[in-house]
């Protein structure tokens, strides 16, 4: 369920502590790569040896242990996608608040900026303290996600509230965190991908230097937030959502229109040959000394035509590579088009693009608004710009 998530685990001197060993298997059970950094307090309660065994990993704890090249508080901040402490003690919680950078795991903390979750466990009266209180408020509006302490028989001989919340309730929690949520349940969503081929004769054809690799992300992206997904694709690839292998554009154009009138949205991202050989050859053509012509006709516009039949609440989002005035351009691509989204990249940036792993994108909406998704992996950017449209 996890698979390819990375959470860092932060354990602090608590009673508690025993009971994250049990979360550290929850994640590994759902096969999370799990870190674990401790305070050196920690140790008091729970061994090194224990968690090395149950994360698989080394543990974590002193603040100079500088590995490779980076300092360590800063290479377990870059890779991991959640921090969670748990138990959090009060101590750390004021330390947090307040940018104290004195041992590892709070220097983990000062430096990440992904996703915090944590878990406070402590003595009634130290949980109602109003300063205690006070930093978790600040906390929470920083956007720290806490899990509250259950009330109970607490490890100091009293009942009260402070005993470290059910592991399911902060497993559930972070999975909720690290899993995307299911924005297209159930809606169907037609994308395509990869260059049309167009047939010169029996070996030859026109065709494009498109890879695919971005339709296939915004489709991968698109399963996993829940949408009934067909690709439409010129590049063979095996999923587990529906996919239907076209080459031509004639080909996609007869796909997209049969799967079109109960889609919720289509996304072209293919790069669809404008033009295909009028008269196509069955055998090879052979070379007779002249000069060869082969006329060319258009092909059907697919992005056009679908965004002309498309109901009130059909979402039709196209995709434009430009080498030059790439913003102007897909500004005038969606009026001429009539969709409802371009999203446009600067084929120019050898760094981006075609068969690039990466892209940097411009989403135009039918207003001429522009939102900007920065350089990043076409995994990461498909699912911005499924989360930017649908979200
Ligand atoms: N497209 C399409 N059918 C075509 C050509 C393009 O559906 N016959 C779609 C592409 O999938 C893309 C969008 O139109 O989503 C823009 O493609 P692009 O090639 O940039 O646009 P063109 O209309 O072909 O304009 P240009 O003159 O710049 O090539």
């Amino acid at each position: 369920m996890l698979t390819g998530k990375k959470v860092l685990i932060g354990i602090t001197g608590a009673i508690a502590a025993y009971k994250t060993l049990e979360l550290i298997r929850l994640f590994k059970k759902n096969n999370a790569d799990v870190k674990v950094v401790v305070t050196p307090n920690a140790l008091n309660f729970v061994t090194k040896t224990t968690i090395e065994s149950l994360s698989q990993n080394p543990v974590n704890i002193e603040q100079f242990d500088i590995k490779e090249y980076k300092p360590e508080h800063i290479a377990l901040t870059d890779e991991a996608d959640i921090f969670v402490i748990a138990p959090i003690s009060a101590n750390t919680i004021s330390k947090i608040t307040h940018g104290v950078c004195d041992n590892l795991l709070t220097s983990i903390f000062c430096a990440f900026k992904k996703p915090v979750l944590i878990a406070p466990c402590m003595n009634t009266n130290m949980w109602e303290n109003p300063a205690i209180q006070e930093n978790l408020k600040i906390l929470k509006q920083r956007g720290i996600t806490i899990i509250e302490p259950e009330t109970g028989f607490l490890a100091c001989g009293c009942e009260g509230k402070g005993r470290l919340s059910d592991i399911n309730t902060i497993f559930n929690a972070a999975k909720e965190i690290l899993l995307p949520k299911q924005i297209l349940k159930g809606k169907k969503i037609i994308i395509t991908a990869g260059g049309t081929k167009e047939n010169i004769d029996a070996v030859r054809y026109i065709g494009n230097y498109s890879s695919g690799k971005m339709g296939i992300a915004l489709a991968d992206s698109a399963f996993k937030l829940g949408a009934e997904v067909v690709l439409i694709s010129t590049v063979e690839t095996k999923k587990q959502y529906k996919i239907i292998n076209v080459q031509t554009a004639d080909e996609m154009y007869d796909a997209v229109k049969n799967e079109f009138s109960n889609a919720y949205s289509l996304i072209m991202a293919a790069a669809v040959s404008d033009y295909r050989v009028k008269n196509r050859q069955t055998q090879k053509i052979k070379k007779d000394g002249n000069s060869l012509v082969i006329e060319l006709i258009e092909n059907p516009d697919i992005l056009k035509e679908m965004s002309e039949i498309k109901g009130e609440n059909q979402i039709v989002v196209g995709f434009c590579a430009e080498s030059q005035n790439l913003i102007e351009y897909a500004k005038e691509k969606i009026q001429k088009k009539g969709c409802d989204y371009i999203c446009a990249n600067d084929i120019s940036k050898k760094d981006i693009g075609f068969s690039s792993d990466y892209n940097e994108i411009y989403i135009i909406d039918k207003k001429s608004d522009v939102y900007k998704i920065n350089k990043t992996s076409k995994q990461d950017a498909a699912m911005k710009i499924l989360e930017r449209i649908y979200g």
